[in-house]
């Protein structure tokens, strides 16, 4: 239950392969996805990976029960824990949409993604995800996936006119979320 410093893009375990987690329901993976939310709350993020906390496993946290009163058109991704996932790509349909990430801070980027997914997985305690979704949370399990196979968005990029500074970008918004 700890705030931990998140990685910045530039550090080394940002591009590993994240280890898959051997066992559910341990006292070290629950601390995990405490310290995972406790640090995603406190930075205002949609999603954080273990990864970004310098943790080489496959974790990713994400979603919220609340709306957030700032995003009051964003469709509600579920709270949701997910473990040692796996995604897989609905058709061939890309949308590009704008992301931002904690470990770029200051910075959104016009970004490419699979328009529906289906992603499995598990929770900490073992059991078993299974959801087809689409658009924006689709969007959102994407980008923290990716930060398990050693991916950050930019390096999703395709048209780089598309990637500035948040307050450049979107003047009278500050930037108070990433993802
Ligand atoms: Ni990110």
């Amino acid at each position: 239950m700890t705030v931990r410093e998140i990685l910045k893009m530039g550090d080394a375990r940002l591009l590993r392969q994240a280890q898959k987690v051997p066992a559910f329901d341990t006292d070290a993976l629950h601390l995990l996805v405490l310290d995972l939310y406790d640090t995603m709350r406190a930075a205002n993020g949609a999603g954080l990976a273990a990864p970004q906390i310098g943790v080489d496993l496959q974790v990713v946290v994400f979603g919220s029960d609340e709306r957030n009163p700032r995003y009051p058109d964003r469709p509600l991704v579920p709270r949701t824990v997910l473990v040692n996932p796996v995604i897989t790509p609905l058709g061939e349909d890309m949308e590009s949409d704008w992301e931002g990430c904690l470990s770029v801070p200051g910075l959104r980027g016009q970004v490419p993604r699979y328009a529906r997914i289906r992603y499995t997985g598990w929770d900490a305690f073992g059991e078993p995800i299974d959801r087809t979704v689409d658009g924006f949370h689709a969007r959102v399990v994407q980008h923290e996936c990716d930060h398990l196979w050693g991916k950050l968005y930019p390096m999703r990029m395709r048209d780089f006119t598309q990637f500035g500074f948040t307050e450049v970008l979107f003047p009278g918004i500050a930037a108070e979320e990433d993802d």
